[in-house]
């Protein structure tokens, strides 16, 4: 079992991360084989909606996320944790969900080159929002949720936690064991 964490956030040690990692080592308490992929440090264009992926499945856009595709192919999970970045998800993780256009054809089917893989992949997510209300990121389990509802992937769950500052979230035990089972039960 391979689980992928995709870290949204461009601070790298902040809530999000932290979180995520929480995930990741739930998952890695049952087995899993764990890979942790920092949309920040890496070079991630949007969409160009050309469409010649709907052929090739291969996009024309030659840049990290090529590395990403294959990333997501080969995990049997992924785990996306971002925070709220006006009502929505940072432009990084933006960036990136844009880019899933080169696995679908032209009717928003996966691929043909990729239907074995993706079908029924698990999918989970976490959020964190420095609004006290964590349902402010609710735009973004939306996102997420009705991507793997169209595609039929297999949603595990989220975790919806608030935090503002830097690292503030390692104190909330309940939002770390919540982002913890997260991780078991997606690779369980
Ligand atoms: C550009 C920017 C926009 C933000 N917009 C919102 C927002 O709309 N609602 C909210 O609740 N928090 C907002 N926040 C606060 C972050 O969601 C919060 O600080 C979160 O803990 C950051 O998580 P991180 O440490 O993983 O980066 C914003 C922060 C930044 C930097």
């Amino acid at each position: 079992m391979k689980v992928l964490g995709i870290m949204g956030s461009p601070r790298v040690g902040g809530n999000s991360d932290i979180l995520l990692d929480e995930a990741l080592e739930g998952a890695g308490t049952v087995g899993a084989q764990v890979d942790k992929v920092i949309l920040d440090r890496l070079k991630i264009s949007g969409c160009h909606d050309c469409k010649k992926c709907n052929e090739t499945g291969i996009c024309i856009v030659k840049d990290d996320m090529q590395e990403i595709h294959k990333k997501i192919l080969e995990a049997d999970a992924i785990i996306h944790s971002c925070p709220v970045y006006f009502w929505t998800m940072p432009a990084q993780m933006k960036a990136y969900l844009d880019r899933w256009t080169a696995l679908f054809d032209a009717e928003w089917r996966w691929h043909k080159n990729y239907y074995p893989r993706m079908k029924g992949k698990r999918i989970g997510l976490i959020t964190v929002c420095g609004d006290p209300d964590v349902h402010t990121a609710d735009p973004i389990v939306h996102s997420f949720k009705a991507t793997a509802d169209m595609t039929k992937l297999n949603w595990i769950g989220v975790v919806m936690a608030s935090a503002m500052d830097k690292g503030e979230i390692g104190k909330n035990e309940k939002a770390k064991t919540e982002a913890f089972d997260l991780g078991k039960k997606i690779a369980g």
